[in-house]
């Protein structure tokens, strides 16, 4: 096979068409502001819509521009925690109601598809379990029976999954899972939000949101969006400095595309069991092609710059395995949010003021935990009673994850250090071009970024959201924070939070 690195861009980007949206212009009011074009956003807009409430949409960047164009789009209800460890955390009865809430979502990302006829490529395929190496068949019969006490009865063993040429040994057979094209998915809602009078607004940064009996939202170009209540969808909560961000840890995800022969491989979704663990599933690309989607190699955010040699490392897994691939067509990262106990917070934010509502800790399922967003804040707004609230709640603690709780902690307590430590390297002039390093530069740091044209760009390293020392992706050209997630581009822009401002200007530069 050609040792071919392919286009650094998801599948879903490249075909993007998702509806061009112009940015807030004018101080508007709506019964709920969303912040936040991903696929909780936009699923919570659309219910709410739905309901008969008036919503606006707001987005720093594009409709689905964020971490939904990163995603690989397994609809499914095998969470990234074991069924055993969610039980041992939240309790047999709670975990009930988690395999019920993905199971849900499924459904309805379905039925949506079907009501507002929206071409997404949705797909009903099984999904498999399988072990990463036979000391770890235990846990594939352990996790058989966590899976039927959460109610998942038709979930089954199987000798091994149904990839020709490869033995995966004894894998769990998990049916009724789903596959989607997310952003044409995201294109439909929004067509049928703005259909039914939504609005949606996109390149409109928010800087600051004020809760109450009338909430404020207010953008950098000067307008405010006012509503009865905001749901703050933005991957990783900007309404809060604080208090989700000790409750979840940022990582780094790794993907590749590769072209098979059709057929050559069973639609399904695979995953194994090492942790961080692969994921797989396909996507037709033409009459005799298909693209095989292969993903791990996570870590945490800001923590290591070597996307190259993981991408060869997935390459090399992925060879093993499926030796029918061709070519390797894409690669790509993307960010996700891991909860201290496995599934996302949805819900009233916790120690915020009044009528702020939060979604986050996609823990690796963004798409069905989004959906469950749209579905339990459009219940918590309206006033209804919602089985999932409390399994949900922001606010809550469980016991049984406080060792991993204490271990991030820890992490992005350590990570404080790099203030102690030297810069990447001591002056600029070593800095290539298309390239950037921290520099040190007297007591602080300095983020420095040279362009293609050999331009120099120059920020203060230190993290606009709690003081972290930045650190650069040379894959993404990203400035990246190695405490909680927040992310930066070449030039010090924002891209992802916690941090809601970028990097602050360094006015006095460098001779370069
Ligand atoms: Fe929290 Fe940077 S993301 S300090």
């Amino acid at each position: 096979m050609p040792n071919n690195s392919g286009k650094t861009t998801s599948i879903w980007m490249e075909q993007a068409n998702v509806p061009v949206a112009s940015s807030l212009a004018e101080n508007i009011y709506a019964d709920v502001c969303i912040v936040g074009a991903g696929i909780a956003g936009m699923s919570t807009a659309y219910l709410l819509n739905r309901a008969g409430k008036s919503v606006v949409v707001l987005d720093d960047g594009v409709i689905g521009g964020g971490q939904t164009a990163r995603t690989t789009a397994h609809l499914s209800n095998v969470l990234s925690y074991r069924y055993s460890e969610l039980e041992r955390i939240h309790g047999q009865e709670r975990v009930k109601l988690i395999a019920q809430s993905h199971t849900t979502a499924i459904d309805t990302i379905e039925a949506i598809a079907i009501q507002e006829n929206i071409e997404c490529e949705f797909a009903r395929i099984d999904g498999y379990l399988f072990p990463h190496n036979p000391a770890s068949v235990k846990e594939i019969h352990q996790e058989l029976a966590a899976v039927h006490r959460a109610g998942l009865a038709d979930v089954e063993l199987v000798q091994q999954a149904p990839i020709a040429g490869w033995d995966t040994g004894v894998c769990l057979r998990f049916p009724q899972q789903g596959q989607f094209d997310p952003l044409k998915y995201l294109a439909g809602l929004a067509t049928a939000i703005q259909r039914r009078g939504g609005r949606i607004y996109t390149h409109t940064h928010v800087n600051k949101i004020q809760g109450g009996t009338t909430t404020r939202v207010e953008t950098s170009n000067g307008f405010v969006v006012t509503a009865d209540a905001v749901v703050v969808a933005t991957n990783s909560p900007i309404s809060n400095l604080a208090t989700m961000h000790f409750k979840q840890a940022a990582y780094l995800t790794y993907v590749i595309g590769a072209k098979v022969p059709r057929d050559s491989v069973t639609t399904a979704l695979y995953w194994d069991t090492l942790d961080p663990y692969h994921y797989v599933r396909l996507q037709k690309l033409d009459a005799e092609h298909d693209i095989l989607i292969v993903g791990g190699e996570d870590h945490k955010t800001g923590q290591a710059n070597d996307a190259d040699a993981r991408y060869a490392r997935l390459q090399q897994w992925t060879q093993a395995r499926f030796p029918m691939i061709e070519e390797i067509t894409h690669r790509w990262s993307g960010q996700v949010m891991n909860a201290d106990d496995g599934i996302a917070y949805i819900g009233k934010a916790p120690f915020d003021s009044e009528n702020i509502y939060i979604v986050t800790g996609d823990s690796g399922l963004g798409m069905t935990h989004g959906t469950i967003a749209g579905m339990l804040l459009t219940d918590t707004i309206l006033g209804r009673k919602n089985t999932w609230a409390e399994v949900y709640d922001p606010a809550r603690a469980r016991m049984g994850a406080i060792a991993d709780l204490i271990s991030e902690n820890l992490n992005v307590a350590s990570q404080y250090l790099d203030w102690l430590k030297p810069g990447d390297v001591d002056t600029v002039e070593k800095i290539a071009p298309g390239t950037g390093a921290v520099v040190q530069r007297g007591l602080t740091k300095v983020a420095a970024y040279r362009d293609e044209d050999g331009h120099l760009h120059e920020h203060s390293a230190v993290c606009t959201h709690l003081n972290c020392i930045v650190n650069w992706n040379s894959s993404e050209q990203t400035w990246d924070c190695p405490c909680h997630g927040s992310r930066f581009d070449a030039c010090g822009q924002v891209i992802n939070g916690p941090a809601i401002n970028g990097l602050t200007p360094v006015t006095q530069k460098s001779v370069s």
